[in-house]
Formats: C-alpha cells, sequence, structure tokens
C-alpha cells in the first residue's frame, strides 16, 4: 500500500514463535537490548512486535483496549518510548474480529478508528492483524477498515494482514496492506517450513515493494530443525522476500543462530531494491533451483536440497535467463567465497541443505 513504507520486506522480532503468551515489558526491553548487542539491529532488524495476549481481558468503559496490568504495568507508551531510545521500532498485535485468537483479549473489529488512534498515540508503528472471531464477514470487507483507519491515524504504521491466504489475499492485500500472510501458523520442524515454502511461492507475481507475501515468521534458532534445515528456511525466506521477522528468544541464541540471522550477504538479497520475489524456478525430484533477479543485473539463486541424500544440483544459464557463454561472478553467501563460472553452476548439496549464490555477470 501507499504509506511509504515496507518499500523493503520488514526485518524484526515479533514474541509468538518462541514465548506465545508468555510476554510481559521486562523481556521485550531485554529483547530490544538484545537486538542491539547482538549486531542484529546493525543488520538491519528494525521492529520489536508485541503478538497476542498483551491486553486485558476485556475493554474499559470508553472502550479502550489496556495494557495487561500485571504484565505490561508501565503501559505500551513507555515501552514504546523505550524501544525507540534504542533506534528500534515497536510493533502490536490486534484482530479483525472481536477477539484475538487467544481469546485472552479483545480484538478491532467495530473499533478501528478508536484503537489505530490509541495505537499511534502510543507511538506504534507496526500493525499484525490477525483473522479469529471474524463473525463471518469477509476479509475483503473487515481488513480495508483497519487499512484506511491507520492511513488516517497521524503517524506511519507499517500494516501487516494475518488472514492465512484465504480469499486469495495476494490479489487484493497489495492496495490496502505492507504484507499479507498467504499461508496458515509455521510449526517449528521441516514439512511445515517446506510446504509454506511452496505455498508462497504461488503468489510471488504479487509482491514488490510496499507489499510483500508473508509465509510467516521465523523459527531459526527454536530447536525444531537442524542447522542445514534453519539454513535452507532462512535462504529460501530471503530469496523469496519474505519478511525476517526472527521467533526466537535472541537473548540466548547460540552462534549457530546467530550466524544464520546475521549474515548480511543473505540479508541483502531480501533487502534488494527491486524487490522482486524469487521463485521456484526448477524441480526434479527432491532438488530445486530457486531464483530471482536483482538490481544491477544479478541473480540471486538457492540450489535446494530437500532429499534424504547427498545430490548434485546444476543450474544452467538459461534457466536462469543468462546467455548462455556469460562468465559471472558467483558469490557463495554462506562461504563468503567469489568463483568465476560460465554456463552452469552446480554443486554437491547435503541433505535439507542450500547452498546460496549471487551471479554478478562480469
Ligand atoms: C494466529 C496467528 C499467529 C499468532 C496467533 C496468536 O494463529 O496466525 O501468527 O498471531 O494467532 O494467537
Amino acid at each position: 500500500v501507499a504509506n511509504g513504507i515496507g518499500l523493503t520486506p520488514q526485518m524484526g522480532w515479533n514474541s509468538w514463535n518462541h514465548f506465545q503468551c508468555n510476554i510481559n515489558e521486562q523481556m521485550i526491553r531485554e529483547t530490544a537490548d538484545a537486538m542491539v548487542s547482538t549486531g542484529l539491529a546493525a543488520a538491519g532488524y528494525k521492529y520489536v512486535n508485541l503478538d497476542d495476549c498483551w491486553a486485558e481481558l476485556n475493554r474499559d468503559s470508553q472502550g479502550n483496549m489496556v495494557p495487561k496490568r500485571s504484565t505490561f504495568p508501565s503501559g505500551i507508551k513507555a515501552l514504546a518510548d523505550y524501544v525507540h531510545s534504542k533506534g528500534l521500532k515497536l510493533g502490536i498485535y490486534s484482530d479483525a474480529g472481536v477477539r484475538t485468537c487467544s481469546n485472552l483479549m479483545p480484538g478491532s473489529l467495530g473499533h478501528e478508528e478508536q484503537d489505530a488512534k490509541t495505537f499511534a498515540s502510543w507511538g506504534i508503528d507496526y500493525l499484525k492483524y490477525d483473522n479469529c472471531f471474524n463473525n463471518n464477514v469477509t476479509a475483503r470487507q473487515r481488513y480495508p477498515i483497519m487499512s484506511k483507519a491507520l492511513q488516517n491515524c497521524g503517524r506511519p504504521i507499517f500494516f501487516s494482514l494475518c488472514e492465512w491466504g484465504q480469499e486469495d489475499v495476494a490479489t487484493w492485500a497489495p492496495g490496502i496492506a505492507n504484507s499479507w500472510r498467504t499461508t496458515g501458523d509455521i510449526v517449528d520442524n521441516w514439512n511445515s517450513m517446506s510446504s509454506l515454502a511452496d505455498q508462497n511461492n504461488q503468489w510471488a507475481s504479487y509482491a514488490g515493494p510496499g507489499g510483500w507475501n508473508d509465509p510467516d515468521m521465523l523459527e531459526v534458532g527454536n530447536g525444531g530443525m537442524s542447522v542445514e534445515e534453519y539454513r535452507s528456511h532462512f535462504s529460501i525466506w530471503a530469496i523469496a522476500k519474505a519478511p525476517l521477522l526472527i521467533g526466537c528468544d535472541i537473548r540466548a541464541m547460540n552462534n549457530a543462530t546467530h550466524a544464520i540471522l546475521s549474515n548480511k550477504e543473505v540479508i541483502a538479497v531480501n533487502q534488494d531494491k527491486l524487490g522482486i520475489q524469487g521463485k521456484k524456478i526448477k524441480s526434479n525430484a527432491n532438488l530445486e533451483i530457486w531464483a530471482g533477479k536483482l538490481s544491477k543485473n544479478r541473480i540471486a539463486v538457492v540450489l535446494w536440497n530437500r532429499g534424504a541424500s547427498t545430490a548434485w544440483i546444476t543450474a544452467y544459464w538459461p534457466e536462469l535467463g543468462l546467455a548462455p557463454y556469460t562468465e559471472v561472478n558467483a558469490r557463495d553467501l554462506w562461504r563468503h567465497q567469489t568463483y568465476k563460472v560460465k554456463g552452469k553452476i552446480y554443486r554437491k548439496v547435503k541433505p535439507h541443505d542450500c547452498k546460496m549464490y549471487v551471479l554478478s555477470p562480469v
């Protein structure tokens, strides 16, 4: 949507995948601190996003949402001030229904303007807007109301739809939102992650600067996948121009998790200003090639082995849109090495692992 934000996919952190409803202001502050001290902020992660369960069960007598007194005693404005003081942005969560998905707090249906104004007055920079308890009103009717309320609230607020891909959301959301979920919820395992990658891939043509397909948040660091699988997860999300929203406890990351999440060369593919979603361009049994154009005539490529044994994967130039004899510098984004290659790139890839390159014609 033309609100001037989301010109590249959003990067940040969200509380849901690791903490679900176990959130409070102290751990959100510590997360903001960790974002800076670990170098993730410098790598481009900006949003610190609250998910479900930040508010009291019911609205107050004026119909306002109230931050949960036991867990956010200082209120959301104070939290936003703190997060802003670190050079970061604060996101919040509500629902285009009468309750959120936890059923532990109100949704915004029927209170869109009031809530948008409240969020703006607190200094909120981002709204994730869920789809539970929607009274069977279509999403196409409910979501534009909040979009308009946010555009009139006096503050630029990134609008993230969480509508699970229903009603072919990618076909109509670009006019009202900065990102839209194309899938159900991610689970921290290989099958879930890979199937979401495929579902999201179908909608590639609808993504671009200002509005992105969202196959759900990252599970990197949560423990349910191997390092190779998390590397694939991050590489595919990056090339597909998906939001890079960290979902682990960044206060306690191990080195492998940190190395994946802070790979600046992979992040640069995601944040490339052309904003073209890379796609699966070839698959042969479990061996896949994903590719997409980048600025400056470069091409991003992921060779992804979804099978159970080590295999060679080859990408030939014409499949990538390059003339057959073009010489390119192939930058390996995980090994941080550059090779000169001509005609094709072929590499041995371990099971569930991938190789990721940026090809620059010489
Ligand atoms: C839905 C969303 C999730 C999360 C939960 C919170 O399932 O899809 O991303 O926000 O609700 O209850």
